[in-house]
């Protein structure tokens, strides 16, 4: 099992819509797909919990950091969920148990690598124990920008943070931890947004989410899209929205999404929903 956290200290800039989605498109190209929601916020668990082809676990993500709860791991095609809840606020506080936290986490996972292809972590929007204890045991991080300043400043962070920098996370704690990188997300035709994205690939070229082809090096980004919004917010996979719109939004999705799954190396079928 490959495990994906999807980091990014600022809010609203994509983490729990690409974490479900990608989810709904690893299982439907043949993977078995794990995915924690370590968000109180719950924002990956409730579209997911409202689709048929999800299980939820009957125990959810905080007990299991904070009791060491058992966690039973059956065999399915569906997408199996350990949903977030409002336990996951409180840990932060409990300083002398952060170890035990994240080895609950790092235990679950080592039980999980038989039972699935993919693990996706959905962290919240503050560098704390839950969002340390994900990095700690994962294989990859991907990170979601929006293209304003702020959050290309914030790009800073989210690598050099003293503590909870993805660097920092690497070299201290969790060599195997490889960046995919930054994906600009909720992007727009504007030459503000524009003129973010040069600065972003001058700035952090090597740090973006490309491919090459031909020679040449192609930058991963999520147009905004309503539908999305709207694939969110009714818990549904954007394909599956029954409009020209979500069909369009998801063609030029797909091949970003294939691009992480590619960098994790699982083979892609494009043609699969196609
Ligand atoms: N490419 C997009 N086009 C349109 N809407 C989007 C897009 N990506 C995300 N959204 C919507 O933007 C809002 C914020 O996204 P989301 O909740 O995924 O961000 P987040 O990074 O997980 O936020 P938080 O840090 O609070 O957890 C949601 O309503 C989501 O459906
Ligand atoms: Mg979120």
């Amino acid at each position: 099992m490959k495990t994906l956290v999807l980091a990014n200290q600022k809010g609203g800039v994509g983490k729990s819509a690409i974490a479900t989605q990608l989810a709904h498109y690893s299982r439907t190209i043949g993977l078995r797909v794990l995915v924690i929601d370590l968000d109180h916020q719950r924002n990956t668990s409730r579209p997911l919990m409202a689709h048929a082809d999800v299980m939820t676990l009957p125990v959810t993500s905080g007990t299991v950091l904070e009791e060491d709860a058992t966690v039973e791991i059956r065999t399915t095609d569906q997408i199996v969920l350990l949903a977030g809840d409002d336990k996951l606020t409180a840990l932060e506080k409990q300083a002398g148990n952060h170890n035990a936290f994240a080895t609950r986490l790092r235990n679950l996972l080592k039980a999980c690598d038989q039972s699935f292809d993919l693990c996706i972590i959905d962290t919240n929007p503050n560098p704390d124990i839950r969002y340390a204890s994900a990095l700690i045991s994962a294989d990859y991080a991907l990170a979601p920008v929006q293209l304003n300043q702020e959050a290309i400043e914030g790009i800073a962070g989210l690598l050099g943070h003293p503590r909870f920098g993805l660097s920092k996370i690497k070299t201290a704690l969790n060599p195997k931890l490889e960046f995919l990188g930054i994906l600009p997300n909720l992007v727009e035709p504007t030459p503000f947004q524009r003129g973010n994205m040069i600065t972003l690939t001058e700035k952090f070229g090597t740090r973006l989410v490309s491919e090459k082809r031909a020679g040449e090096t192609r930058y991963g980004f999520i147009p905004k899209r309503s539908a999305i919004a709207e694939a969110q917010a009714v818990g549904q996979f954007l394909p599956e929205l029954k409009k020209t719109a979500a069909r369009d939004a998801w063609n030029e999705i797909q091949p970003v999404f294939d691009m992480v799954l590619s960098r994790m190396g699982f083979k892609i079928a494009s043609e699969a929903l196609n």
